[in-house]
């Protein structure tokens, strides 16, 4: 992990998750507040109906609360959407754009993911921009070309001067148990990195890659110590507080 960016570990729900599962996050917290101080930061992206509660929860413990998603616009008419500054609002300081779960059920472009990561730092949050090839695109060996693709539609100028965080995530990890080698791991981030530099100048270097996909207690402490793993985001093993504590420690 590149020693100069303090790592940050987020947990994804997705679409689990009621007002019980704040036992979890309390079971999370005493974890946090007992045990050695966490050295990443911890975020929850819980359904947006729980983002105020567990903000409300999580304001003791120092478990900072993220929304899945974002409208590119501030409000208007747009039925069933949640403007990045509601998020704000409810107490979330950072949002989820362009999970690939959105882009394959939603459709979402590289275009209007940009401008979702654009519309969350308009309101204060901090953007968790996802990026990550197919597992048709990786056996062709496409999945640098079409990373870098993403990067460049998705992350908005604005990286520049306001905190943007990648998630490298390939499609066929998540949820599925496998993940890519270390190396194949350290090779896109390292791409990663060159392509944020290219834009960015030395700015490049402090954006906080995460890695996203099947991390779990049993493979995080190998993946969080690659070279520009500065964190990671996880889907299923975010769910169990123990399982994600675990995940935390291992940074
Ligand atoms: P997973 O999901 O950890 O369950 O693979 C990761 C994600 O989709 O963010």
């Amino acid at each position: 992990m590149t020693t100069t960016i303090s790592p940050l570990i987020a947990g994804n729900w997705k679409m689990n998750g009621t007002r019980a599962s704040l036992d979890e996050l309390s079971s999370l917290a005493t974890m946090l507040t007992t045990g050695a101080a966490p050295r990443a930061i911890v975020v929850i992206c819980p359904p947006a109906t729980m983002v105020a509660a567990a903000a409300r929860q999580g304001a003791t413990s120092g478990i900072l609360v993220g929304g899945q998603d974002c409208h590119t616009e501030g409000s208007g008419a747009h039925t069933g959407d949640i403007a990045a500054g509601m998020l704000a609002d409810a107490g979330a300081q950072y949002v989820i754009v362009g999970h690939s779960e959105r882009r394959a059920d939603h459709g979402e472009t590289d275009d209007q993911v940009r401008r979702k990561a654009m519309a969350a730092i308009g309101a204060g949050l901090k953007p968790i921009i996802c990026v990550g090839e197919t597992e048709g695109q990786r056996d062709a060996g496409e999945a640098e070309a079409v990373v870098k693709e993403q990067l460049a539609g998705s992350v908005p100028d604005a990286a520049e001067n306001h905190e943007v965080n990648i998630a490298y995530e390939p499609i066929w990890a998540i949820g599925t148990g496998r993940t890519p080698t270390s190396e194949e791991i350290a090779a896109m981030h390292a791409a990663i990195r060159n392509s944020l530099v290219e834009r960015f100048g030395e700015r490049g270097m402090d954006i906080r890659i995460l890695y996203g996909g099947s991390l779990k207690p049993q493979n995080a402490r190998e993946i969080l110590s690659v070279e520009n793993v500065n964190g990671g985001l996880v889907g299923g093993a975010s769910l169990l507080a123990n399982d994600f504590y675990t995940i935390i420690s291992a940074v």
